[in-house]
């Protein structure tokens, strides 16, 4: 994607009235139980263009300092476009607004691609839960030939 059309990309929060684009969000996490768990006290962002909603993250208060990205998307036809890029930054300076001091996003062991990203927009390992996904998920879960077991958890410091 050119800047051009990042620059048309607006991110901000779903409006209360409507409805979840939760086909996306299941591209994050095959769980709707799960989804459901983070939309009841999250608050949801959409990235749209000429109207298309083309990605979305969601943010879920941790604790008086912490704050967690629990699912990331963009549209298949939207991805590797900046779209994911723009949402992590978007997202950080959303926490720091917030008054937060720490950004924190999770993925699976075998999620690479997601690693590079993460890691290239700021955020260091912080934790390893091992485990996590043969434990949360009744489906063994496979990416990149790789079985998705452990949890990655990592972290950015925000600067207000
Ligand atoms: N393989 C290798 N690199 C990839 C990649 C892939 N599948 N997808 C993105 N990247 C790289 C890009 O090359 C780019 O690197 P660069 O800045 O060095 O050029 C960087 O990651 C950012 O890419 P971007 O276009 O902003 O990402 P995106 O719009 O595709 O969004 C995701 C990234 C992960 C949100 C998106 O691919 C997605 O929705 N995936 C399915 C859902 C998912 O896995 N969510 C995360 C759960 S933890």
């Amino acid at each position: 994607m050119n800047n051009h059309l990042l620059q048309q990309l607006s991110i901000h929060p779903l409006p209360p009235q409507a409805p979840v684009p939760f086909e996306l969000l299941l591209l994050a996490d095959p769980s709707r139980k799960m989804i459901n768990g983070y939309l009841d006290r999250g608050m949801l962002y959409v990235a749209t263009l000429q109207g298309e909603i083309t990605g979305e993250y969601l943010l879920l208060p941790e604790s008086q300092s912490t704050i967690a990205i629990k699912n990331i998307a963009v549209q298949p036809q939207w991805q590797g476009k900046g779209i994911g890029k723009s949402l992590l930054q978007h997202a950080s300076l959303e926490a720091a607004r917030l008054g937060y001091e720490y950004l924190q996003i999770g993925t699976g062991n075998s999620s690479v691609a997601q690693l590079y990203l993460y890691q290239r927009c700021g955020f260091d390992i912080k934790a390893i839960w091992r485990n996590y996904f043969t434990e949360h998920y009744p489906e063994a879960i496979y990416e990149n030939g790789i079985q998705c077991r452990h949890m990655i958890l990592l972290e950015k410091t925000l600067t207000a």
